[in-house]
């Protein structure tokens, strides 16, 4: 019947003997459940409602059952190669008709609904990423976190929650994993245990397998998205208000350098992409990740992904070889995606000497935290120098620190955007000009609060002035906005 998908007779015969023993296993434990006992118990009217609510996990269990049985005879059944070339509806067609043969043969009897679910699972199974499939399709969902087979949790509007979708074991976690890395010539296993990636979709992605992950592969996936918040999207969001879009706008048109700080997720890649929409459309951009994740707007642009060691450890090119060769490229604005290791020597060189209005992100929680992160990585460089010539580097080459972060309640806000003015002394002086004002928590656990100037006047009036930029002074009014 599906016999162009078919492996040739070679193939061994269909293990129906051993199969049914591991499905009819569970189905006959599934009786006396907890639940099913506690049904006895309660009275008439909730009764019904567990009874429901345990028919329908049963049906699931027996759902996933089959798909898990299905799934290995496809796997055993199909001729792989011949699937790449298959268009996607006579796959889907075939799939349903090796469904159906098996289903009938077993005499199990689906519903509409959950046929059709077998089916989808089973497609996304043999040819995309299994289980992971729904979410990534899902564009709700932001991030994907899988803590070995059996737990997923995924974010969704800053939050994290549980997913009802699991793997049926590390085997075939494992599986997903190395379909994914091998399909970019990576590889994972016990001796190389962890692994940076790119999916198909440009999804970011990161694995790590045991024995490192103790219960389990741990993989991390921020999803990509094909629309990148804009500066309106942001203000729309509640991100930052207009007056400080107006600020950034003067900022980087004026060629200031600015540095995004932020944890984990706090949105710093969506900020550095939104304030690069303010580059003029006729400057040459180069841009530098590890994970191409930038989607710049203008015309002129290059854009540079480094690449980690490969297995035997040769064939590196490290962020700080690629910002090296873009010295060399006659850019006017180098952005590098984050900074956190040697290249922040060339960055600041290049922020000093004639690339102004370059841009990259840091991992600090606060522009103060975010200086003493880039004395930390020029001493972890191993430049020996004063600490004083450190601090007027960086205070010579940066402008701006503009702060990300995620809070409590899942909501992404620019909670802070300093200027560094230069140094006192030893130290950099630097004045906040915006910060987002937190004054409390409403009963279900949102944040309130709100934006506001701090009253300080910005170093660079004039400049932003000079330059036609000549922001009303009224938006450093420190008033509720
Ligand atoms: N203001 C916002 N409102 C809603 N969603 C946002 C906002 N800012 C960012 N996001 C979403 O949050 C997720 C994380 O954002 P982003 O990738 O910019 O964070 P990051 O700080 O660069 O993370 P990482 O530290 O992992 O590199 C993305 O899916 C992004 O679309
Ligand atoms: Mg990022």
């Amino acid at each position: 019947m599906f016999s162009r998908y078919k492996k040739q007779p070679a193939a061994q015969p269909v293990k129906a003997a051993a199969q049914p023993a591991e499905t009819a296993a569970p189905a006959a434990q599934a009786a006396p459940t907890p639940a099913a006992t506690a049904v006895a118990r309660r009275p008439q009217k909730k009764a019904a409602e567990v009874a429901g609510a345990d028919r329908d996990r049963k049906r699931k269990e027996r759902l996933s059952e089959i798909k898990i049985e299905l799934h290995r005879e496809l796997l055993e059944n199909l001729n792989l190669a011949a699937l790449e070339t298959a268009a996607e509806a006579e796959l889907r067609a075939e799939i349903s008709a090796i469904a159906s043969e098996v289903l009938e043969t077993r005499n199990i009897v689906l519903n509409r609904d959950d046929r059709s679910q077998l089916n989808k699972e089973l497609y996304d199974e043999v040819t995309g990423l299994g289980p992971l499939e729904t979410l990534l399709q899902d564009d709700t969902v932001n991030d994907i976190l899988v803590n070995g087979p059996h737990q997923i949790f995924v974010e969704r509007a800053g939050k994290l929650e549980i997913s009802d979708i699991t793997f049926k074991d590390e085997k075939h976690l494992m599986r997903i994993i190395d379909k994914i890395v091998s399909a970019v010539g990576r590889r994972v296993d016990e001796s190389n245990p962890y692994v940076d990636a790119r999916l198909a979709d440009g999804s970011r992605f990161n694995a790590m397998v045991p024995p490192i992950a103790v219960d389990g592969s741990l993989v991390s996936i921020r999803k990509f998205k094909k629309d990148k918040l804009g500066i309106d999207d942001l203000v729309n969001f509640g991100a930052f208000t207009e007056e400080m879009a107006a600020y950034l706008q003067a900022a980087v048109s004026t060629r200031l350098n600015v540095i995004v700080s932020g944890g984990t997720g706090s949105g710093k890649t969506t900020t550095l992409n939104a304030l690069s929409s303010f580059i003029d459309d006729a400057e040459r951009i180069l841009t530098i990740e590890d994970t191409a994740e930038l989607q710049l707007q203008q015309t002129h642009v290059g854009r540079m992904e480094s690449r980690p060691p490969n297995v035997e450890g040769k064939g590196e090119v490290s962020p700080r070889d690629c910002l090296k060769n873009a010295l060399r490229m006659r850019p006017d604005r180098i952005i590098v995606g984050e900074t956190r290791g040697a290249e922040v020597i060339d960055m600041l060189q290049a922020m000093n000497t004639g690339h102004d209005g370059s841009m990259t992100t840091i991992h600090a929680n606060s522009a103060r935290d975010g200086i003493s992160r880039l004395e930390n990585m020029i001493a972890m460089a191993g430049i020996e120098m004063p600490i004083k010539a450190v601090r007027s580097q960086i205070a010579s080459a940066v402008n701006l620190i503009v702060q990300a972060s995620r809070l409590q309640d899942g909501s992404r806000r620019m909670t802070s955007i300093t200027e560094i003015t230069g140094m006192e002394g030893d130290v950099i002086s630097m004045q906040e000009i915006f910060r987002f004002q937190r004054v409390g928590l409403t009963p279900d656990n949102k944040i309130i609060g709100h934006f506001t100037a701090t009253g300080v006047r910005s170093h660079y009036s004039e400049r932003f002035r000079l330059w036609g930029f000549d922001l009303p002074a009224s938006i450093y009014d420190p008033t509720t906005m």
